[in-house]
């Protein structure tokens, strides 16, 4: 069986999807590892190091699909890379609810088997598999970082012969996999941290980090698979009003609240940002989904009056080397629990195999995702 790994072109993005760690675990698999010229080289791994590792090197896109039963992938293809795609072929990528849906046409009638990251279940067996997390929990580290090199202020106390400084006060909305790794990275940098969920299962956890919880003594909020469910705008305005004071007396504030498949809830507003401290700071993790704050602009930078609103995309991506150490194992995992004796074996009642799967056999497997390609069709 050949597995094909080609170079991403999406905008920025610098991951690939196999490290040299992972070559020889998809290869004990009994698998042939194809990658495209130079995949790795923004990750880190140049040709040389892949090669070394067991990958056979292929010059373009074109020879190193040829043949391929599996391409793995960290972005979803784009439409000339689906339609590259070889029919009937399987395919691991992210495949979010706002994938193109003429891609996920073409998937759908070049019979495609679409796995998708987003839909590997959080169960506790499928943990190796969980690229969600992986990512996430880089992408909470990083945030701190840039939100810290953007502060007019330190985030520890210092006390000197000079005087003593006041820690930076750091809130971070939403406590999942990214908020608690902003949480234990601005501790560990000797922020004051508070967090707010809507989970309020996340308390003890945040406190083990020695960050305040807030709790927002609201009804609970806990949908399925341990996500947040969408919560309705009565319940975000309450919300609102109860972490307003909290925002205004933050150095830096990190968002990270969102609803798997739904547009992120806005929790920061325009005049809550009005009232925020001069020289703060927000970083908006949620700006894929199009940002927790009201001023965030996807993939840029705001200022209002002394604020800062970062709404920087895709952030794993710029720590790309530990980024696809981490994915190109989740998907090593996922490929081991779908190869035997070094071909796909699918079985769809399997909870991994059926869940994870997002097309097949001509169809979308997943509703968000069959919503998603409906609109385009209607738009066509
Ligand atoms: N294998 C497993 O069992 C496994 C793996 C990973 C995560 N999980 C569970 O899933 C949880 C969520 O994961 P995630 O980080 O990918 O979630 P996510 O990225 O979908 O959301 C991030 C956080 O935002 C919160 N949120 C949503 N709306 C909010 C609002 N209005 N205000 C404040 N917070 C809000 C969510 O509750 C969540 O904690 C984890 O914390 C964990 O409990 C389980």
């Amino acid at each position: 069986m050949r597995v094909a790994v080609p170079s991403e072109t999406v905008d920025g993005e610098r991951r690939v999807a196999v490290s040299p760690d992972s070559i020889p675990r998809l290869r004990a698999l009994g698998l042939e590892v194809w990658v495209q010229a130079g995949a790795g080289v923004e990750a880190g791994f140049p040709d040389t190091n892949l090669k070394d590792a067991g990958a056979e090197i292929a010059p373009d896109l074109v020879s190193c699909l040829k043949g391929a039963d599996l391409v793995c992938k960290v972005q979803p293809p784009s439409l000339s890379e689906a339609q590259a795609l070889p029919e009937g072929s399987a395919l691991i990528c992210f495949l979010p609810t706002s994938t193109p849906p003429d891609v996920l046409n073409v998937l759908v009638k070049r019979h495609i088997t679409a796995f998708s990251f987003e839909l590997v279940p959080r169960i506790s067996r499928a943990q190796a598999m969980d690229a969600l997390s992986s990512q996430a929990s880089i992408g909470g580290y990083k945030a701190v970082l840039i939100g810290a090199a953007r502060l007019p202020k330190i985030l520890p106390l210092q006390m000197t012969a000079a005087g003593t400084i006041a820690p930076a006060r750091v809130m971070v909305m939403g406590a999942g996999v990214a908020g608690l790794q902003a949480i234990a990275t601005a501790r560990r940098l000797g922020a004051v941290v508070e967090a707010t969920d809507v989970r309020s299962a996340v308390r003890e956890e945040v406190q083990s980090l020695g960050a305040t919880f807030v709790g927002l003594e609201l009804e609970a909020q806990e949908g399925e698979g341990g996500y947040a469910r969408e919560q309705s705008e009565e319940f975000l305005a309450r919300q609102r009003e109860l972490i307003a004071q909290r925002v205004e007396q933050s150095d830096l504030v990190i968002t990270t609240a969102a609803v798997p498949g739904r547009r992120a809830p806005i929790l920061i507003t325009k005049e809550m940002v009005s009232r925020m401290r001069a020289g703060a700071v927000i970083v908006d993790l949620a700006a894929d989904t199009g940002g927790n704050c009201e001023l965030t602009s996807p993939g840029e930078e705001v200022r209002v009056g002394d604020v800062v609103i970062l709404g920087w995309r895709n952030l794993p991506a710029t720590v790309p080397t530990t980024a696809s150490q981490m994915l190109a194992r989740n998907l090593a995992a996922i490929a081991g629990h779908l190869i035997a004796d070094g071909k796909l074996v699918l079985d769809f009642d399997d909870e991994i195999t059926g869940g994870s799967c997002a097309v097949h056999d001509g169809e979308i497997r997943n509703q968000l995702l069959r919503e998603a390609a409906q609109v385009g069709q209607a738009k066509a």
